[in-house]
């Protein structure tokens, strides 16, 4: 098949991962007679200091008019001025919400090989196998009003945490959806004791539960759930959540596989478009120096097959080359290796082309 896919580096240790995922989508390609064409494109701090602006609308145009987009990271302390006008990270939520991605898949899966690089026991990880499906365009990063006054008490800043059933109803069913493929399980997880937001989510949670008999629902407050994901992962399936939760527990949740450098992630919408992403940031520390784990912008370019293109042999393909190169004893420094981003990829590279 023939596929545009628009490339966002963006900011860190961006470019130089995204380098390596796009080397490993081009020997898909041509392993598996594919035409895939790269474009690529600024956004966060460097199309900031290009453009001025975080999105640049030439990106946007660029994105809407392709297959996929992968991105890599945004972001950096040179553009962390609390009283900039314009910061990285909008650039990468406008993206989400002008394609209207509201659903973001971020499974967890622990590599037995890597227990020994989690601060958990070894016993705690055993059976870990969790989707996380994390509301993604609306909640407290987009409620209105959201602003700072000062009043004759000093300063005040509002943000706004809203959800309507309709954008909570669409992103449970993607939860549901995905769930019939698993272990039938789904825990949707809130703060109803507290929120009105949440006492909806619930509400809407079971209207939708009764539209798939054949997944069982649970329900939990946000707080216990941290907890869980600690004590006992393994007994999550499917987790669906708002747009902040979801956030803080995927990193959380990232602990349990050894590194966040793992991790990649899915942003859908309605449409085959999607955004693809490692769930890590832009890791100021260590750019520039070749030593960034590039298996979560690979392995998020293996959703980009599987999602965006359809291609489901060949994002299998991608995920059983990183668990061999993973088995193989194959570590970045994340993982308590020495192995540079590049060594890590030839690795994949040349387990792909076997
Ligand atoms: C993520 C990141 C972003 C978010 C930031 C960079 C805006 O933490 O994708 O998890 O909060 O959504
Ligand atoms: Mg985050």
């Amino acid at each position: 098949m023939k596929a545009t896919i628009t490339l966002l580096p963006g900011d860190g240790i961006g470019p130089e991962i995204v380098r390596e995922a796009t080397l490993v989508l081009s020997e898909v390609a041509s392993k598996f007679g594919h035409e895939f064409q790269f474009c690529e494109k600024l956004v966060g701090g460097c199309a900031i200091d290009e453009t001025g602006s975080a999105l640049p609308e030439e990106s946007l145009t660029t994105c809407r008019e392709s297959d996929a987009i992968l991105l890599g990271a945004v972001g950096g302390p040179k553009w962390d001025d609390p009283n900039a006008t314009v910061r990285p990270e909008q650039g990468l939520l406008a993206l989400r919400k002008e394609l209207d991605l509201f659903a973001n898949l971020r499974p967890v899966t622990i590599h037995p090989a890597l227990a020994e690089a989690s601060p958990l026991k070894a016993e705690r990880l055993a059976g870990v196998d969790i989707l996380i499906v994390r509301e993604l365009t609306s909640g407290i990063y987009f409620g209105s009003p959201r602003f700072r006054e000062k009043t004759s008490e000093g300063l005040r800043a509002v943000d706004t945490l809203e959800y309507t059933d309709a954008e909570i109803r669409r992103v449970v069913r993607v939860a549901f959806q995905v769930a019939g493929d698993r272990s039938k399980r789904v825990t949707s997880v809130d703060k109803a004791n507290v929120l009105d937001s949440s006492r909806l989510w619930r509400e809407v949670a079971n209207e939708v539960a009764t539209e798939f008999p054949e997944i069982a629902l649970d329900h939990q407050l946000v707080d216990s759930a941290a907890m869980r994901l600690i004590t006992q992962a393994a007994s999550f399936d499917v987790i669906v959540t708002g747009n902040m939760f979801g956030d803080i527990l995927s990193d959380e949740a990232s602990v349990l596989s050894g590194s966040l450098g793992l991790l990649p992630s899915a942003s859908l919408g309605e449409g085959s478009l999607g955004l693809f992403e490692p769930i890590h940031g832009s890791a100021p520390d260590i750019a520039g120096k070749g030593i960034a784990n590039p298996l979560a912008t690979i392995l998020s370019g293996a959703m980009l097959l599987r999602h965006s293109l359809g291609l489901e042999q060949e994002a299998c393909a991608i995920e059983a080359a990183v668990h061999q190169a993973v088995t193989d004893g194959a570590r970045t420094s994340d993982l308590g290796g020495s192995l540079s981003t590049q060594a890590m990829t030839q690795k994949v590279l040349a387990l792909l082309s076997r």
